[in-house]
Order: structure tokens, then C-alpha cells, then sequence
């Protein structure tokens, strides 16, 4: 709907239009910094976890990545939105997790415990040698990890990026998800080239909130659909796997409830 000015005013026509496309990334980005997240990256600031955001590298239903820049180097910026969100991530075994904030029926503290959970997490995945990007801060919805990338531009996604040699690509990716399943004993449960980064050739894997004990009754199942989504990808790229044999390369046996 034109605005009633620009009927009185036809040669302004173009100072409207850009009007309202300001007034649209506005809209995008009061979204992402509603009051309190701004004062989350305030303190973020302080805390010299970064000196200033500079651009969304993506943005989502749920969430923004940014990039940041830092006294040394660039930072991935998260940031959960907390204002009108659809949330539909969070899986029941995050929620049994996460039972205190969900009980509250406090939104906004489910969500700060939604980023705290991809923070241990990704922890944890470092400390067993799992390529992710290294967690350093976090605060209330936003999260503050390595950015991965080179000369300052993010690293592609696996879905958008050419792989020079899939064989050895699998390969990499196969040591990944072992070492996940087998040494920090988690599932990642939403596996695809879309939370896959592609740095130097090689895998770095993303997106870890919603990952789940290896223990836990639901990771077989979810290890098993992750699998087949990986499997049907690598043979698009000729790579000859079945779902079976992935499975059995990153350990995919030792995934279930434990034996008493
Ligand atoms: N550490 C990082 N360094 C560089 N880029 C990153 C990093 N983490 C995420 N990204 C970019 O941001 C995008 C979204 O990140 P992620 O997958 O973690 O969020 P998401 O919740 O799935 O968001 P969406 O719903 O938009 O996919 C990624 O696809 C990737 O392009
Ligand atoms: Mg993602």
C-alpha cells in the first residue's frame, strides 16, 4: 500500500521505497536486539568478549549468527531470539534437560538454557578433538565461539560449497562423527550439509544445541535418520555407502541405552 504522501508527492516515489526498505532490515534486526539482548552484547563488550558486531552471516526463524570483531580476530556471534520466536527446535530430551527453565513457563529462560546447553556442548565436543568451532563466552540467549572462516568471510556450508574430492571428504567426516560418538559418547541429532562447514576441505560441524547422550533411549534413533540423511548425500557425490556401513564407521553399535 503506497502511504498517502506519496500519492501528493509521485517524484519522491524513490525516497519512499528506500524508506521502507530501511524500515524492513529495521524490523530484521529489532527482532534479534530487542532491549534486554542489547544489554546482554553490552556486557558481552565489557567482558571483552568482542569490541562490535559487524554483519548477520545468516539469519533464521530462530536465530542469527553474526560476525564480530575482536581485539585478535573475528568471533561467530549467536544470538537466540527471545521476542516473538518460533521455537520448534528444542527436542523432548533438551526439554527433560532443560526441566527447570520449561517448567518456569519462563520463555525467555528456556532459551537462555538453550544457549547455555550449545555452549557445554560444544565444550564438550572440543574437549574430545571434535572440529567445532571453540565456545568462548555466553550470556543469557547469546553465544560468543570461533569464527570460522578465512580472510574474514565466513567458510561455506557444506550444501553450498563444491567438494574437490568426496572420497577423502569421507573420510574426515567419518573421524568426526566417531570421535563424537565414541569419545564425547554424544549424538549430534540434526546432521546435515547444513550444519556442516567446509574449511580447507575439511568438516567443521555446527549447530550442536539439540545433540543427545549416547546413552539416552532416543540417540539411536536419531543417530540412525542422521546417518541416512549423510549416506544418501556422499552417494549423490559417488561416493559408494550404504547407511549400514556409516553407521558402523563412526561406532553407531555403542549408541543406545546401556546394558544393565
Ligand atoms: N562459528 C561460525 N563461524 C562462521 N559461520 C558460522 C558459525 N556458526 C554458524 N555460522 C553460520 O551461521 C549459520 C547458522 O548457524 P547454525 O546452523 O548454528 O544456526 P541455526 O540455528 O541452524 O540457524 P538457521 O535456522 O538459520 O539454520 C550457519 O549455516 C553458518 O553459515
Ligand atoms: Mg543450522
Amino acid at each position: 500500500m503506497p502511504h498517502p504522501a506519496e500519492l501528493l508527492f509521485p517524484r519522491r516515489k524513490e525516497r519512499f521505497e528506500d524508506r521502507r526498505r530501511e524500515d524492513a532490515s529495521r524490523k530484521l534486526l529489532d527482532e534479534f536486539f530487542d532491549h534486554p539482548t542489547l544489554l546482554t552484547v553490552s556486557r558481552l563488550v565489557t567482558q571483552g568478549q568482542f569490541e562490535a558486531i559487524d554483519y548477520p552471516i545468516s539469519t533464521g526463524k530462530e536465530g542469527g549468527v553474526f560476525r564480530a570483531t575482536a581485539g585478535d580476530g573475528f568471533r561467530a556471534v549467536k544470538i537466540y531470539r527471545v521476542g516473538n520466536a518460533v521455537f520448534r527446535r528444542i527436542p523432548l530430551h533438551a526439554l527433560e534437560e532443560l526441566r527447570r527453565e520449561a517448567s518456569e513457563g519462563n520463555f525467555r529462560r528456556l532459551i537462555y538454557g538453550w544457549t547455555r546447553r550449545e555452549h557445554t556442548i560444544l565444550r564438550r565436543l572440543r574437549a574430545a578433538g571434535v572440529r567445532v568451532p571453540e565456545p568462548y563466552g555466553y550470556l543469557r540467549n547469546v553465544l560468543v565461539m570461533e569464527f570460522i572462516g578465512a580472510g574474514g568471510l565466513a567458510a561455506p556450508l557444506l550444501q553450498e560449497a563444491v567438494v574437490a574430492d568426496p572420497d577423502a571428504f569421507y573420510d574426515e567426516l567419518v573421524l568426526e562423527l566417531k570421535r563424537m560418538t565414541v569419545e564425547a559418547r554424544l549424538v549430534h541429532g540434526d546432521l546435515s550439509p547444513y550444519n556442516v562447514l567446509l574449511l580447507e576441505d575439511r568438516p567443521i560441524l555446527i549447530d550442536v544445541a539439540q545433540a543427545v547422550e549416547a546413552t539416552h533411549p532416543a540417540a539411536r534413533g536419531l543417530l540412525e535418520r542422521d546417518v541416512t540423511n549423510f549416506a544418501r548425500y556422499f552417494r549423490r557425490l559417488g561416493v559408494e555407502v550404504t547407511s549400514e556401513e556409516l553407521f558402523e564407521a563412526i561406532g553407531g553399535p555403542s549408541v543406545g541405552p546401556q546394558e544393565a
